[in-house]
């Protein structure tokens, strides 16, 4: 009896536009994207999210199923690399958290630098895990607010052995897909365990949008707030990948009257030294100042950090 593979590469890139859009012409892309009242990414700023207590929006822990060994496609769509399921019988499922009912999840894909801040701070990369609300179809899934549920997790630049431990299964498939022409990998399997925060149970979450046309407000975000590591040697394979320029993230959003929740997790984890994004983005960016900025110690942001905007760890006790 043989096994049918069902190809099941639902890429965000069918359902968004596919007439060419660019970063740096944002203010052409069309729609919601522009007038959208809840679109992503956003600056989180930690002092104003509120921690969710009484499990109104956050109801339990997060629950993590089948992301140890995924059989995965990895392809560059001239925006982005992106790393999509292969078989839907097996597709990891997300629930809990702010999650009502399962999510399927269907593809991640890389962000450099990351689209969202942390308290006005950028990151180097950022992962997102896209998840379809379990059994809807993709149009349904456009046409309802809680139709995708995405993750995402920031990546620092480190020097260390220990580091390329999240992106080691990755990175050698890089260099084949660094042309967006080039076509798609051989499948692999993927522990995408290795990708989640080591504390999971740790983020922030808010409504909002897909980042790259249409816009589509249908995302429920959830934010992991403790980076992973990387090695400058792998955080160099994605900036020598062709997405039409030299970054491909899109600029922070109004949040408007939006509420970030965070989960209880990230408050008691305050009171641990944390380490904090590479200070870029809101304090203007170069890409000359992203290179000496990765490759220096942290020491020197998180100082300026503090003195920005202060010691989160008695607001967070407060609240508590
Ligand atoms: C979610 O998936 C799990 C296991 O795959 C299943 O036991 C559970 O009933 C599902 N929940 C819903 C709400 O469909
Ligand atoms: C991609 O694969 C197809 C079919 O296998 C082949 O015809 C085509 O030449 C390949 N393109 C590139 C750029 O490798
Ligand atoms: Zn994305």
């Amino acid at each position: 009896m043989f096994a049918i593979f069902v190809l099941f590469v639902v890429s965000l890139a069918d359902l968004t536009l596919q007439a060419e859009w660019t970063y740096d012409r944002e203010n052409q892309w069309p729609g919601v994207c522009t007038v959208g009242r809840l679109q992503s990414p956003i600056n989180i700023m930690s002092q104003e999210t509120i921690l969710d207590t009484n499990q109104v929006h956050i109801r339990g822990p997060l629950v993590f199923r089948g992301y140890n060994d995924v059989e995965l496609v990895a392809s560059n769509n001239g925006h982005t690399l992106k790393w999509a399921g292969v078989r839907n019988d097996q597709a990891p499922i997300l629930s809990g958290g702010p999650l009502r009912g399962n999510y399927t999840f269907l593809q991640f894909h890389f962000h450099w630098l990351s689209e969202h801040a942390i308290d006005g701070m950028k990151y180097p990369l950022e992962v997102h895990m896209v998840h379809i609300k379990t059994g809807l179809s993709m149009e349904e899934a456009m046409e309802r607010s809680d139709g995708l549920a995405v993750i995402g997790v920031f990546f620092m630049v480190n020097r260390g052995y220990e580091s390329a431990h999240a992106l080691e299964q990755l990175a050698p498939f890089v260099p084949y897909i660094k042309n967006s022409a080039q076509n798609q990998t051989e499948s692999q399997k993927v522990d995408i365990t290795r990708l989640l925060s080591y504390d999971p149970q740790s983020y922030y979450t808010y409504k909002g949008s897909l980042t790259t046309p249409m816009c589509q407000e249908i995302v429920t975000w959830i934010v992991m707030d403790k980076p992973l590591f990387i090695t400058s040697d792998q955080y160099r394979l994605f900036t020598n990948v062709d997405v039409g320029g030299d970054f491909n993230y899109r600029s922070l959003q109004h949040l408007n009257n939006r509420v970030v929740y965070r989960s209880v997790a990230s408050c008691a984890s305050l009171l641990a030294p944390t380490f904090p994004g590479t200070l870029l983005g809101l304090l203007s960016c170069l890409s000359s100042t992203l290179h000496a900025g990765v490759n220096k110690g942290v020491g020197a942001v998180w100082n300026i950090k503090r003195k920005l905007f202060g010691d989160g760890v008695k607001k967070c006790a407060k609240v508590a």
